[in-house]
């Protein structure tokens, strides 16, 4: 079979990871070919900020946490590297630009053999004032209004991929 469509025919979503550090080089990789997914008009509304600074993403993964009604002790699951994807509210496909970048960085990441695992509730975490205030720490250009779109949880898997579940029925049509 094709290379690329293995490939994402084999990513799965990974909830479990070694506390391995991934080298910055396999990093950067990711997040370039997250950029280099299509966005409407070409606008790139995105912004991509990966965290291996422990303290950070444990205060990423207590604010997370945070958003259950239930104890959940790490919604990273353990991974050593959280990439945040933000995009720029006022682009009118900002939405689905930002989801297709994160769905690039997926797809890069399982063909580095590394494991990854979209993570919810960016929106809510930057909404936050004081999350707004570390944007504008980290550089971010604040006189843009920026939503969370979500979270990619990266690093190596502990143990084995899971296996896909099967694709539904009865959604997909040829009108020939
Ligand atoms: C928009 C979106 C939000 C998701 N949020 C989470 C999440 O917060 N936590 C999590 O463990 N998985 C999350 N996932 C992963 C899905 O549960 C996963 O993609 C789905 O079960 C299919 O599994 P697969 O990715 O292995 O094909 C999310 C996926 C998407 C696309």
């Amino acid at each position: 079979m094709n290379q690329a469509i293995e490939n994402m025919k084999t990513r799965r979503s990974v909830r479990k990871f070694k506390a391995d550090a991934v080298p910055q080089e396999l990093i950067g990789q990711v997040i370039e070919a997250g950029t280099f997914a299509a966005s409407g008009h070409d606008r790139q509304p995105w912004a991509v900020i990966a965290v291996t600074d422990e303290d950070v993403r444990r205060r990423l993964s207590q604010v997370n946490a945070s958003f259950f009604d239930m104890d959940v002790k790490d919604p990273f699951y353990g991974a050593p590297v959280v990439i945040i994807v933000l995009v720029k509210k006022r682009t009118p496909t900002y939405l689905y630009d930002g989801t297709l970048c994160i769905g690039n960085m997926m797809l890069a990441a399982h063909s580095l053999g590394l494991a990854s695992c979209w993570i919810h509730r960016a929106r809510q975490t930057f909404e936050l004032p004081e999350w707004q205030e570390w944007l504008a720490g980290v550089g971010l250009d604040m006189t843009e209004e920026w939503e969370g779109v979500g979270h990619v949880a990266l690093g190596y898997a502990a143990g084995d991929l899971p296996v896909a579940r099967p694709r539904k029925e009865g959604r997909v049509f040829y009108v020939k």
